[in-house]
């Protein structure tokens, strides 16, 4: 039996995963800031439009206008793409009354019928979906993180979506953020980085996908300006490149564990 996969569009990462991402799957694409989620989602979308994929992405830090920009950096004509009816961009940043495909309440409700919505207005057909991100829909409610992710991921099932739904991940643990899109999804992709001799290094590594044989590396990814995001080599990774000093990340996960579990601060300021 045969899988149809879809190409992710980065150069060097579909032979990781057995030639590209199983149609219908659900992948967390999980990171710390600026490690290459969001270009690597663009990356995505932008195959889907050569290919005449439906595509839809959803952005709630960055506005449409920033998407728009970043995609163009490495060639790629989202608005072209929006103009010609290939690809939805639904802003769930800035809100605009005027625009049809502004989500203005945060809540997950609004986002499936949205995203509903505009996969009729593409029309029928296989569907690129990017959620970047999914933890904005649940930055006051951390437990509530699991339930939404499978309530989007049962919902949407039925619409021929392959789906990207990015989390920013606490840098120490998973608590609270990375949960919720994890168990649910059939692949998790993880992006990292690390300061490796006075340099910013980014790497990918493939820690979940369903009916595949992945990849186990952790492989180095490079982002280069008009090319964008590119699979370098496999790297041997130390661990001591990308964690943080224990009392930083100690005082991290203490944070995190009294926001879960809704204890306030005490009194006393602690010294920074
Ligand atoms: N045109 C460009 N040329 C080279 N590198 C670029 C270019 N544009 C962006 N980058 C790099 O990509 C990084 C941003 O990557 P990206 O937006 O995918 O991160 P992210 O994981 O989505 O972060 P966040 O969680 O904050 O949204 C920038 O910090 C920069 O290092
Ligand atoms: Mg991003």
């Amino acid at each position: 039996m045969s899988i149809e996969r879809l190409s992710t569009g980065v150069e060097g990462f579909d032979k990781l995963i057995q030639g590209g991402i199983p149609r219908g799957f659900f992948v967390a694409v999980v990171g710390e800031p600026g490690t290459g989620k969001t270009i690597f989602s663009i990356h995505f979308i932008a195959e889907g439009i050569r290919v005449g994929d439906k595509n839809i992405y959803v952005t709630t830090e960055e506005s449409k206008e920033s998407i728009i920009r970043q995609a163009a950096m490495f060639g790629f004509d989202f608005e072209r793409a929006i103009r010609e009816g290939k690809l939805v961009i639904i802003d769930a940043l800035m809100g605009y009354r005027d625009d049809p495909w502004s989500l203005i309440e945060l809540d997950v409700d609004h986002l499936v019928n949205k995203i509903i919505e505009a996969k009729k207005y593409l029309g029928y057909g296989r569907a690129r979906l990017v959620i970047d991100s999914m933890s904005a829909f649940w930055l006051d409610k951390p437990a509530m993180a699991r339930r939404y992710s499978y309530y989007v991921k049962r919902v949407l099932y039925r619409w021929d979506f392959t789906a990207l739904l990015t989390s920013q991940y606490a840098v120490t643990t998973s608590l609270g953020f990375g949960f919720g899109i994890e168990h649910v999804a059939d692949g998790i992709i993880r992006f990292r980085k690390g300061i490796v001799r006075g340099e910013l290094r980014r790497y990918v590594i493939i820690e979940k996908m369903r009916q595949t044989e992945h990849s186990l590396r952790m492989h180095e990814i490079e982002i280069i300006n008009g090319q964008g995001m590119r699979v370098k080599a496999p790297t041997a990774y130390r661990k001591e490149d990308t964690v943080l000093p224990t009392s930083v990340a100690a005082r991290m996960l203490a944070a995190e564990l009294r926001k879960l579990l809704e204890i306030p601060e005490t009194g006393h300021d602690e010294e920074t």
